[in-house]
């Protein structure tokens, strides 16, 4: 399997930090926001990462991670000219996905969960992971019905659906790859990956589990705050 770093995208939440250097650079307790998304592919046994990032940003990535060779595995680097989505990742991805299969993290969620388990045995169709959350309106929501089967999954739902967001783990099969080509931009001009998770759904290929660890976007200034204090708890207390 091979593994996609998202890390692009403008990070306007977090300005005015973001104004100097990208979202996932920033420090969550005494790492780079990156590392944690990239030990959780590294935990899974992937080899073969692409890391995508914003044009501003590009060098300080390569400065930080290099070929790879210090984490023992090995790294691709790919521009994303404007954020136009998260889908977008299997398009700029496509040639390094080839034939495999592929689990992409976006680069400012951290995990405490470990995916290895998972990411060793998976086999084929979509698999994502579900947390609940106090604010769900912030994510894609996904609604079970009584066996915990995944019934619906809507981006941003502006009414109730459940407290149930979607993390930013996502495993697909390879294809992915045509179900991305297939994707037309949403309103609000993007590729949406909830229209991934959609189109194994409506095949019946979806599967979604609950994440049982903490789990953070650490997309806004709470949110980064309560990463590094979880972080800084975990490791000193
Ligand atoms: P978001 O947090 O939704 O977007 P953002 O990082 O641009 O922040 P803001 O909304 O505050 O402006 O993105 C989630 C993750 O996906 C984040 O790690 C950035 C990444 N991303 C991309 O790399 N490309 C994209 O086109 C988008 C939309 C996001």
């Amino acid at each position: 399997m091979k593994g996609i770093i998202l890390s692009g995208g403008k990070g306007t939440r977090l300005h005015p930090l973001t104004k100097i250097t990208s979202k996932q650079l920033l420090p969550v307790y005494d790492k780079p926001m990156i590392f944690y998304p990239l030990e959780t592919l590294l935990a899974g046994g992937i080899k073969e990462i692409l890391i995508i990032v914003a044009p501003d940003r590009a060098g300080d990535y390569l400065n930080l991670l290099g070929s790879g060779k210090d984490f023992g595995a090995r790294f691709t680097y790919e521009v994303q000219d404007k954020p136009e989505g998260l889908a977008q990742a299997f398009h700029i991805g496509e040639g390094f996905v080839g034939n495999d299969s592929v689990a992409m993290i976006l680069g400012d969620n951290i995990f405490e969960d470990d995916f290895g388990d998972v990411i060793r045995n998976f086999k084929s169709g979509g698999h994502v992971f579900a947390k609940k959350v106090a604010d769900p309106e912030r994510f894609g929501v996904v609604k079970f019905n009584d066996q915990m089967q995944a019934e619906k999954i809507v981006e941003k739902p502006t009414e109730y659906l459940s407290d149930y967001a979607i993390t930013g783990l996502y495993i697909y099969d390879n294809k992915v790859l045509q179900a991305a080509k297939e994707l037309k931009p949403s309103a609000r001009g993007e590729l949406e990956i909830v229209d991934l998770h959609n189109w194994y759904l409506d095949r019946n290929e979806l599967k979604v589990s609950i994440v049982n660890g903490a789990w953070f976007d650490a997309g806004t200034p709470d949110s980064l705050f309560k990463a590094n204090q979880f972080v800084y708890n975990k490791k000193t207390l």
